[in-house]
């Protein structure tokens, strides 16, 4: 079996093909691609929305997140129970994002990054832009905001105006956008 569990995603994409959002895992190249857009400091968090099989999860243990130092939220208990399996010890949150402020209530303030697979494409535009303000009040001055996307519009991420880096993963299949924003 692969570390991505490549059958699970799919058995999930077939019951919940509009939050999980994605044929399978993300490939190497996107992930990476997204992990070195996160620029850690000691003294803040970083939080991963979506993690699915926990591609990115991983990675971001591997960049040298500390354990104590990276949250994730994650809609489908599925996911969560694997998650929980394969990462002791590490704070995952099962919880819908369009919830952010009150599931990280005690964490507001300490967050420097979100990295987000949410397929926002696939919500509603109520939702996404709930979703997407919350993760802008989540941040501090300067805070980080990495999502991912197989759109090839530019997406509305109203509040967030400041787009510091996009780039397209053309080996991750169906090819990707990494967005960066800045708060
Ligand atoms: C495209 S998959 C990405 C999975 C993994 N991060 C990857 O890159 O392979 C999207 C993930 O977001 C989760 N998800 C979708 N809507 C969500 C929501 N509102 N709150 C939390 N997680 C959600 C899905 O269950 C799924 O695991």
């Amino acid at each position: 079996m692969k570390r991505s569990q490549p059958h699970l995603f799919l058995r999930n994409l077939i019951k919940h093909p509009r939050t999980t959002g994605a044929i399978w895992p993300s490939s190497t190249y996107l992930v990476d691609e997204i992990v070195k857009q996160v620029n850690y400091h000691p003294e803040q968090y970083v939080v991963e929305l979506g993690a699915g099989t926990g591609v990115v999860t991983d990675a971001l243990l591997k960049k040298r997140i500390p354990l104590d130092k990276l949250i994730v939220i994650e809609y489908n208990p599925a996911f969560v129970k694997l998650l929980q399996t394969k990462f002791k010890g590490l704070h995952i949150i099962q919880g819908n994002a369009i919830e952010l402020l009150s599931l990280l209530s005690s964490e507001r303030g300490k967050v420097g990054t979100v990295v987000s697979s949410l397929p926002l494409r696939m919500l509603s535009k109520p939702a996404r832009k709930k979703i997407v303000e919350q993760i802008y009040d989540l941040l501090p001055h300067d805070g980080r905001y990495i999502q991912f996307t197989y759109s090839y519009l530019d997406n509305d991420f109203q509040p967030f105006k400041n787009k510091i880096y996009s780039k397209r993963v053309w080996l991750n299949l169906p090819p990707a956008r990494v967005d960066v924003f800045l708060k």
